[in-house]
């Protein structure tokens, strides 16, 4: 790094909650860090200090007009000690890519991941190590700028937090329901739906909220033009097993650019099982599904890993996908990932990053 990075230890430790009992961004490390902006310095002051609330001027530009982004990725420390993370510069690198959509000032990733690395290991205690636990690691920007005006902030801030969690979903890699939204849409095609911005999350919810009090996990999501193609389900890209190969939504502006995802990917190349990435129709799924073709179906993402589909809910058509059981290629996608990630499997294509 080239700016000295100040480091304030917390005077009082937290105690730290049963590993058992994690659930999903609960609970919250002793330190945090922050880096600032200002037109006139650029990104300066890189520290870590003790977790703490932040003040903010309530016409801070974040809360009106939602100048922000965030990344998620994780971290887990080996049998032998060593502390792993999962590709981080593709989150670096599509944090920057998620600045250049919100007008946010590029941030230099070298410095960021140095940051990253310096703060697991301040509070590599907080790394938990029980089966299906690992620290969830959030690097964000916020627009600071106390101004009412549509425009750019003159001030950010970029911060890292870090929850130590269990699952995602309550279900784990178990399978979930999911009901396939018509009404709603999460992004557009020009939008911001490739960016990591909170937005896309604020947009989901409202529909998320509906499939729950239907009785579902997750919603489907499909393209906003026509209703038609699917996009992503719930905060996670989509894959389905059919006759054999993989197809997945070819990224096309709206779609996130997962990092699972291009993972799970590069697996199935390895292991010569074919994969494509098409536009493919909630229409075309179903028929496959008559057909007996449609094999399985999983989301992937940061937090769930690999989370299964057991069941969707189509204008009350409801299918049963894989008799409402996890798959054999899930759940070996699921143990390959996971056990590259806690380093107890060999990892081919180099994604561990020691911190
Ligand atoms: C992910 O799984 O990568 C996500 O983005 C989920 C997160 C919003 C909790």
């Amino acid at each position: 790094m080239t700016q000295a990075l100040d480091i304030q230890h917390t005077l009082t430790k937290k105690i730290k909650p049963d590993e058992d009992k994690l659930g999903f961004g609960i609970h919250f490390t002793d330190h945090m860090f922050i880096l600032d902006y200002t037109a006139d310095k650029g990104w300066h002051q890189p520290r870590i200090i003790p977790y703490q609330p932040i003040v903010l001027d309530p016409a801070a530009k974040v809360f009106h007009y939602g100048q922000t982004v965030f990344e998620g990725l994780k971290a887990y420390k080996t049998e032998d000690g060593r502390i792993l993370l999962f590709r981080p510069e593709q989150n670096l690198q599509r944090l920057n890519r998620s600045n250049e959509r919100l007008s946010i000032p590029y941030l230099d990733e070298e410095l960021a991941l140095d940051a990253l690395k310096q703060l697991i290991v301040v509070d590599q205690d907080w790394i938990p190590s029980k089966a299906g636990t690992s620290l969830y690691i959030r690097p964000f920007i916020i627009a600071t700028e106390a101004l009412l005006g549509v425009a750019p902030s003159t001030r950010y801030q970029f911060m890292i937090i870090m929850s130590p969690v269990g699952p995602y979903y309550s279900e784990g890699v178990n399978p979930v329901k999911i009901f396939v939204e018509s009404q709603y849409v999460r992004a557009v095609n020009g939008g911001v739906g490739e960016a990591k911005t909170a937005g896309n999350y604020a947009a989901g919810l409202k529909a998320q909220e509906g499939a729950t009090d239907k009785g579902y996990s997750q919603v489907l999501w499909l393209d906003g033009v026509h209703r038609k193609y699917i996009e992503e389900v719930g905060s996670m890209n989509v894959f389905f097993k059919i006759n054999g190969t993989v197809h997945t939504p070819a990224l096309n502006g709206s779609i996130l650019d997962g990092i699972t995802r291009k993972s799970i990917i590069q697996l199935l190349k390895h292991w010569n099982i074919p994969v494509v990435e098409r536009t493919i129709s909630i229409e075309e799924l179903y028929e496959h599904h008559a057909k007996g073709e449609l094999e399985e179906a999983f989301g992937t993402g940061t937090a769930a890993v690999i989370s299964p589909i057991g069941e969707l809910n189509w204008q009350d058509q409801k299918i049963s996908l894989n008799g409402g059981q996890t798959g054999e290629l899930s759940t070996k996608l699921y143990q390959t990932l996971t056990g590259i990630q806690n380093g107890i499997l060999p990892d081919p294509f180099n994604w561990m990053v020691e911190a």
